[in-house]
């Protein structure tokens, strides 16, 4: 299980004198970029999101973790029809270790399925703090991305994720409502938290220009009454009735539909984040967990 999940113990490290393993300098293997996907408004496609830039990142070569920190009913497990039994609350009990609650996804990918822990990280003692940074301390997880579903709203645990994360997706739809939300999740993450850097992915679009002029909107507004705000446009994903079939099957829609508008939209985004340089330097995934748990 524990191999077949890609984790190894740090004990069992490359043996340092045998040359037939390539050398590697530490960091390149232990750092993780770290995205999270919000939008204020729920229903909007966060979900999908995740599986599918998951799975796109995945057939990228990356390697890749979903932390499933919605505590909604539509999550990744469901979307997906796998049946979690354990979850981080498990660990925080003490009663599972964490390459436990891992549960492997499509293609390479692991999700770690947070549901009710998830609250209950936010109100964790200095002692728990430090008891799970060292739990997690003991896995070396081979990351590339962890992607985090942050569920909707704009409660305390999204925003800590938000604030833990490396980059900030936001997903918006043409829905008045979604960019209205959109905006009040920005602006609490920057008068609160003093966030200055979202990437907006426009969903649910009729075309390239519904969702340039979506984009457009939601930048105006936060332009003129964020000062100092920058908002970056990560691209558009159509409506697509795949999007709808993919998720009654209960599988990614890459999976099923990768010919589709959506899933080609989907690789176009993962291609370019795959590019680029991410904007800050990537820490390590221990870096992530005492940042979330700021410890
Ligand atoms: N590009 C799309 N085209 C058509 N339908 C879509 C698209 N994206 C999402 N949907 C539909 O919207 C519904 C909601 O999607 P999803 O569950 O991913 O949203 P969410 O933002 O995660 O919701 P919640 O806030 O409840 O967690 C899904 O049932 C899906 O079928
Ligand atoms: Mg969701």
């Amino acid at each position: 299980m524990d191999q077949a999940l890609g984790l190894r113990k740090r004990t069992s490290s490359r043996d340092p004198w045998d040359e037939s393993q390539p050398l590697k300098a530490p960091y390149e293997d232990a750092t993780v970029r770290t995205l999270s996907v919000s939008s204020g408004k729920g229903g909007v496609g966060k979900s999908n999101v995740v599986v599918n830039l998951a799975l796109a990142l995945d057939r990228l070569g990356k390697r890749v973790m979903i932390l499933d920190a919605d505590l909604g009913l539509a999550n990744i497990d469901v979307l997906l029809g796998l049946t979690p039994t354990h979850n981080i609350s498990h660990v925080l009990e003490g009663s599972r270790r964490v390459e436990e609650v891992l549960i492997p996804g499509p293609g390479n990918i692991r999700i770690m399925p947070a549901s009710s822990g998830v609250q209950k990280l936010t109100q964790l003692t200095q002692e728990q703090k430090l008891l799970l940074v060292d739990l997690l301390d003991e896995l070396e997880i081979d990351v590339d991305v962890l992607l985090i579903d942050t569920g909707a709203g704009i409660s305390d645990t999204v925003l800590y994720f938000n604030v833990a994360a490396q980059e900030r997706i936001v997903v918006v739809t043409p829905e008045p409502t979604s960019l209205t939300d959109a905006y009040a999740f920005i602006k609490v993450m920057f008068t609160r938290h003093g966030e200055r850097s979202f990437r907006i992915l426009t969903n649910g679009v009729a075309d390239e220009k519904e969702g340039r002029s979506v984009f457009a909107k939601l930048s105006r507004v936060a332009d003129h009454f964020l000062d100092g705000m920058s908002l970056d446009y990560l691209g558009w994903i159509p409506r697509d009735p795949s999007v709808p079939e993919a998720v009654r099957r209960q599988k990614a829609l890459l999976e099923v539909f990768p010919g589709a508008p959506a899933s080609r939209a989907f690789m176009d985004i993962a291609r370019r984040l795959a590019r680029e340089a991410p904007s800050m330097p990537k820490g390590t995934i221990q870096f992530f967990w005492k940042r979330l748990l700021q410890v």
